[in-house]
């Protein structure tokens, strides 16, 4: 089965062609990131601008890469929550055209779940169930995956999302947007012990997050420091911010995966490219005789490829849209699909 997959959701408008959820046979990206980086983050209004802009010329294009015409589709799928609203709204109404003029069945995904999917476009013996830690720039969540399309939130962030954390940090410390990447190669040449940071702490729910404290923590040190007129050792900093994060996403990931007894894990989203997360990941799964998956670097970040994967899956337990299909700024995970 070959579907025509779109996203749009933040600042990348992408477009590709998968068979049957597994095989990248085109895929495009077109990203704004250098305009947002001006501005020192995503600017909505410029992002839904763009995506109207590109949209046209990505699809056409994953099309001729895939030298496929819209005839010999089978489906089309569309990201539609969540994300900025204006730039949803700008792939949902062009795959609405498409599948009007195609006939064509729409399968709308929810992003989290296709930033899950990017796993099996690289793995082909992943399957559910498993735990997966969904970590991008407006999600910090840890599914239990059960099946492709059935999923429960066990932990979930209290403020800022670990992405997010990252961006804002590295922009305390001078690095352009987004800072996540920046920040993650100058921690490689840190001391890890360099800087001491709180241990975020959440009480209630026991696999919870919160980041905000320590994002204020390292904004803090960065204006005493100015004030005083100390220097900044910005890998150091870079360094032992990034084990503040990793270890309170580790602690919570695997303590979930011993209560759960699942030896599978699984990481998703953009902060999945972090260094130290897949090396911590790894290192405790193979301690406990557990396997563990996460994306190439090339489809960590948003791309249509996991759009199409997940929409596979979508599609096979009977999620279709309608003309009615309307995207959503904030949806869960869980229930997708549930008013869609
Ligand atoms: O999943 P994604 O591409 O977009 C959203 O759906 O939000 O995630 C983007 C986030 C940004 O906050 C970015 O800084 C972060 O992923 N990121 C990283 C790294 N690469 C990207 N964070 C930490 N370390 C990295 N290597
Ligand atoms: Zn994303």
């Amino acid at each position: 089965m070959k579907i025509l997959s779109i996203e749009s959701s933040c600042d990348e408008t992408a477009a590709a062609v998968i068979e049957d959820g597994r095989k990248i046979i085109s895929s495009v990206i077109a990203t704004q990131v250098d305009e947002h980086k001006l501005y020192g983050g995503v600017v909505p209004e410029i992002a839904s601008r763009r995506h109207c802009e590109s949209i046209n010329g990505v699809v056409s294009e994953a099309l001729e890469r895939a030298d496929m015409r819209l005839s010999e589709l089978d489906a089309l799928a569309v990201t539609y929550a969540p994300g900025l609203i204006g730039a949803l709204l700008v792939g949902v109404n062009f795959a609405k055209g498409l599948s009007l003029s195609t006939g064509l069945p729409l399968i709308p995904v929810h992003h989290l779940r296709s930033h899950i999917a990017a796993n099996y476009l690289a793995y082909a013996e992943l399957e559910p169930p498993f735990l997966c830690l969904v970590v991008s720039g407006g999600h910090s969540h840890i599914v239990e995956v059960k099946n492709y399309t059935d999923m429960k939130v066990l932990g979930r962030t209290r403020d800022d999302a670990a992405g997010e954390a990252f961006d804002k940090a590295a922009r305390t410390m001078g690095m352009p947007y987004p800072g996540g990447i920046h920040l993650d190669k100058a921690a490689e040449y840190g001391n890890e012990e360099g800087y001491k940071l709180p241990q975020p702490k959440v009480s209630g729910s026991e696999y919870d997050f919160s980041f905000s404290g320590l994002k204020t923590a390292v904004i803090n040190l960065i204006h005493n420091a100015k004030q005083k007129g100390e220097e900044i050792n910005v890998n150091d900093l870079s360094a032992s911010f990034r084990k503040a994060v990793v270890d309170s996403l580790i602690n919570n990931f695997i303590r979930a995966a011993e209560n759960a007894g699942c030896d599978k894990l699984v990481l998703a989203g953009g902060v999945s490219a972090n260094s130290l997360l897949r090396r911590r990941a790894s290192k405790e799964a193979k301690k406990r005789g557990w396997k563990c998956f996460y994306p190439p670097l090339e489809l960590c970040g948003d791309n249509a490829a996991m759009v199409g994967a997940q929409a596979y899956y979508e599609y096979i337990a009977g999620n279709i849209a309608d003309m009615t299909l309307n995207a959503a700024a904030t949806k869960s995970i869980e229930s997708a699909f549930d008013d869609v």
